[in-house]
């Protein structure tokens, strides 16, 4: 326990956070961040860009001044010019394109210069004691080198996701294999069976060779790290934290769920919201709609934000909830060909049909709050691992709907692994620049998405035990963070662990 170890010798701890630029990485590394700054003498720096700093700035004054913590913020400049990435845009999320995800990466890759300054010219003061980073900015392995300062990776998924990519790399079986061809991922304890187009970008490199040395850049940047911390929790997926570590023989620090850090209202309705500071009155007319609906009764449905959802599946989606005469929220959020999906809502007739028990929200959705009001029912997602942890911890059953990326993986952590889900049916991803080949494609019809609401919301012993088991999950989430819990205990590992390092070091 860190209470135990000597206060002299952890007092000039530093701990340093380096998260991607792009919402879904940085909220939950900030949350890890103020954890870790709760604790004695711990002081916490997060380095950032001026444009990615507002989203969380507000949380972390509110963190400095009730909690005493030491946290800040440590900007540096975003290379944009050297990057060719146009001014005003400092994260994946707002790139103008997507053909600026080379440049991204290459802007990634020049942070390494300003990190260093900081440290050269003591702008990180004390000298940090440990670098903890976003696996996507390999370039801050060379600057732990340069200082001879331990770095621990900061993955923003699970060890389910981790121990997949890790056996499908190394046993190599989705090579020479056409995209319909099943697999099933050897060395798990369970069996997983993925079609070979569902797997990550990893295995599915495309074409551009730009991005396809990055990620090998970023996989090899992950041997000689110290450790690897995730989002996760152990009860969630004790086999396969131990098998992972097993494995690669790294340590894995299992956190989370970092965004329960967030117990109260406002920075729940905060949480990721830049634009709208003042949006109160917008939040309490979700949470009247909320209150005047039945225990369990209300369908939450939300795609992400950087969907890639044709107009015509997302109309098939209200579609689908229309049919199933259960109240809805249904987040609507960047959707791709965003002209086509208003055309349709101007013209359809759907907002008015739906108006007395159905709530469109165009644009940023308070989700965390929505999530943990008692009438919600099911959580229909995208399954990027950020919103999954967030519906296991509200304790509601999961409607999955995955696109691409880790997000194949996270819908068979839910239905197969852990049980608390129903797929709704989705079998070919939609990989970058691929969105015209199922682009226009219902991979989904209406009937699909009540069937699957049905399977979730209806009456039944399934359906029931399901109900359950989410809500055991939820609970268990819940107390993994609290003092004495699992995801408490190994942040005090951790901090241990980076004591005895520095000790033996002075
Ligand atoms: C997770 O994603 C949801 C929506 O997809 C968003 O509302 C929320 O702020 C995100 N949280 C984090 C931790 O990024
Ligand atoms: C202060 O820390 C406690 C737990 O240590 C937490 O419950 C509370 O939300 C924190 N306050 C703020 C403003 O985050
Ligand atoms: C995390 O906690 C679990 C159980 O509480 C423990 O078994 C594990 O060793 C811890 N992990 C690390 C890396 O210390």
């Amino acid at each position: 326990m860190v209470s135990s170890t000597p206060q002299a010798c952890n007092k000039n701890l530093h701990f340093v956070f380096i998260p991607l630029m792009a919402p879904g990485h940085i909220l939950p590394m900030v949350d890890m961040a103020k954890l870790l700054a709760r604790r004695n003498n711990v002081k916490v720096s997060i380095v950032t860009t001026p444009l990615n700093a507002p989203q969380f700035k507000a949380s972390l004054d509110r963190e400095v001044h009730q909690n005493s913590s030491q946290i800040q913020i440590v900007l540096i400049k975003f290379p944009n010019s050297e990057s060719r990435i146009p001014q005003g845009c400092e994260s994946l999320d707002t790139l103008p394109s997507m053909d600026l995800k080379v440049n991204f990466f290459l802007a990634l890759s020049l942070l390494r210069k300003p990190i260093e300054d900081l440290i050269e010219q003591n702008i990180l003061d004390p000298f940090p004691s440990c670098l903890i980073y976003d696996k996507n900015i390999p370039c801050v392995s060379e600057v732990a080198t340069k200082f001879n300062v331990p770095r621990i990776i900061f993955d923003g998924t699970n060890c389910f996701n981790l121990l997949c990519n890790h056996n499908l790399y190394h046993s190599k079986v989705s090579e020479n294999l056409c995209d319909d061809d099943y697999i099933v991922v050897p060395g798990l304890p369970h069996r997983i069976e993925m079609k070979r187009s569902q797997l990550p970008a990893l295995f599915n490199p495309g074409t551009n060779q730009h991005l396809i040395d990055v990620r090998e850049k970023i996989r090899e940047n992950e041997k000689g790290a110290y450790g690897v911390v995730v989002n996760s929790f152990e009860e969630l997926e004790s086999e396969y934290v131990r098998e992972y570590q097993r494995v690669t023989g790294s340590k894995v620090w299992c956190l989370g769920p970092v965004s329960l850090t967030n117990k109260d209202d406002v920075d729940k309705a905060q949480r990721g919201n830049n634009k709208f500071n003042h949006d109160d009155e917008i939040v309490n007319k979700y949470v009247k709609f909320l209150d005047s609906w039945p225990k369990g009764s209300v369908i939450y449905a939300c795609l992400g934000s950087l969907n890639r959802v044709s107009p015509k599946q997302l109309i098939e989606i209200g579609l689908g909830l229309e049919v199933t005469k259960r109240p809805f929220i249904w987040v609507l959020r960047g959707a791709y060909r965003k002209d086509e999906m208003e055309k349709w809502l101007s013209e359809n007739g759907f907002e008015e049909r739906v108006k007395d028990r159905g709530i469109l929200i165009k644009g940023w959705a308070p989700q965390i709050l929505i999530l943990s009001h008692s009438s919600i029912g099911a959580f229909l997602t995208h399954c990027g691992w950020n919103s999954t942890l967030e519906g296991i911890c509200s304790g509601v059953p999961l409607i999955t709907f995955p696109m691409f990326a880790d997000q194949f993986y996270n819908e068979k952590l839910v239905v197969q692994v852990i049980e608390i889900g129903v797929r709704i049916g989705v079998e070919n991803a939609v990989h970058f620049g691929d969105e015209h080949r199922f682009g226009d494609g219902v991979q989904v019809t209406r009937e699909k998405v009540m069937d699957a609401v049905e399977k979730v919301m209806g009456e039944g012993e399934e359906e029931e035990k399901r109900r359950e088991r989410a809500k055991e999950y939820g609970d268990l989430a819940k107390k993994a963070i609290e003092e004495g819990g699992s995801s408490y205990n190994n942040l005090s590992f951790l901090v241990e662990n980076i004591i005895n390092n520095h000790v033996s070091k002075v």
